[in-house]
């Protein structure tokens, strides 16, 4: 064989998820659902916008043949998210099968927590230690008007269970809205003295139809300044697998509490994440609207090369940041994309 004719060895980085500043993508987050039983004013309050139709979403075993193939361009950690991810039926078996693909380091699922308490058992055994659980707020009134449902006795049961089940890290997600919890962030900090979850405040995105609130989205500067009046907290060294959340704890405290702010101080620097949405589109950012239609390709007969073809294009696209922090608002639905 001629030197010519030799298949050229790949080069460095070409079949793997690097993009074009030089980010190495191994984080998937997958929407199996746009489904919720709940209504967050600040994802989809009032009615749903458009259902997608059973036909639309992603089957599981596409979804199963999606992650292999991301599994074998370099991902090593998946994100189950929704809507909530535990209103679709055989969720537990799709998790199963998840945890089951070699090569896959960690599965995670975030939830409204509202049938965490039914799951919890199918979850554990699927291997599932990690979960991520909407708390807004520590008072049942206001739960009720921030989700639609008056269910906060429910959902902390629910995180009291998996506590004692053994999952960990429990983190709690608090998205924080001026005017409704924003006076609830000390209250909210102090479970991480009592209990080894760690409390997430996350800045309020402006998606879809979500309401931001009354006025501009608290800051994570803001938040800084409230939870301060609690004691004094160390910040902790974070690690490149550890996502956007900036880490503190208070000595001897059990748990931990972090600040998210995507807005104010977007972190598209340290980006390692591709986001699969429940009717296929594989996204390479949360915030900007274009995506990569995987679903026609796999329906259309694709073949696994043409999968990995997409995932190569859909990272080499991403763009250095998102464009929210110019004042753009992205069309796409919390719900459908996965937060
Ligand atoms: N801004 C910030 N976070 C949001 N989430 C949903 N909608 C928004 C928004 N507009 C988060 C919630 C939920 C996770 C799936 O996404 O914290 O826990
Ligand atoms: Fe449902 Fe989560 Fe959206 Fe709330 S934020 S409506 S729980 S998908």
């Amino acid at each position: 064989m001629s030197q010519k004719e030799r298949p050229s060895p790949p080069r460095k980085g070409e079949d793997r998820l690097v993009d074009r500043f030089h980010r190495q993508i191994t984080y998937l987050r997958i929407s199996v659902t746009d489904r919720c039983n709940m209504r967050c004013v600040y994802c989809m309050p009032g009615q749903p916008i458009s259902r997608l139709s059973h036909d639309e979403i992603l089957r599981y075993e596409e979804i199963l043949r999606i992650v292999r193939t991301a599994v074998a361009l370099g991902v090593r950690k998946v994100r189950v998210t929704g809507g909530d991810p535990l209103v679709r039926r055989g969720i537990g078996g799709f998790l199963r099968s998840l945890s089951g693909i070699s090569g896959l380091e960690e599965v995670t699922l975030t939830t409204n927590g509202l049938l965490l308490n039914e799951h919890l058992e199918t979850i554990l055994s699927a291997g599932i230690r990690r979960l991520n659980i909407s708390l807004d707020t520590l008072k049942p009134e206001r739960f009720r008007d921030i989700t639609g449902r008056d269910e906060w006795a429910r959902v902390w049961a629910a995180i009291g269970k998996a506590h004692r089940m053994g999952f960990s890290p429990i983190k709690l997600n608090v998205v924080v809205l001026r005017g409704i919890n924003d006076d609830e962030l000390q209250d909210l900090a102090a479970l991480s003295l009592q209990w080894p979850f760690h409390i997430r405040f996350i800045e309020c995105m402006p998606m879809g139809s979500g309401v931001a609130s009354h006025g501009p989205p608290v800051t994570i500067d803001e938040m800084k300044v409230q939870v301060a009046g609690l004691g004094d907290w160390t910040q902790l060294q974070s690690h490149p697998n550890d996502g956007p959340a900036e880490r503190y704890r208070m000595e001897g405290a059990p748990g931990e509490i972090g600040f998210i702010g995507a807005i104010s101080h977007h972190f598209c620097h340290r980006c390692n994440r591709l986001r699969l949405t429940a009717s296929g589109g594989l996204r390479p950012c949360l915030l900007a609207d274009h995506q990569f239609d995987l679903k026609s390709l796999i329906r259309a007969g694709g073949t696994d090369d043409e999968i990995r073809k997409l995932f190569l294009e859909a990272v080499r696209s991403k763009r250095e940041h998102h464009a929210v922090a110019a004042g753009e608002r992205t069309s796409g639905q919390m719900s459908a994309i996965g937060g």
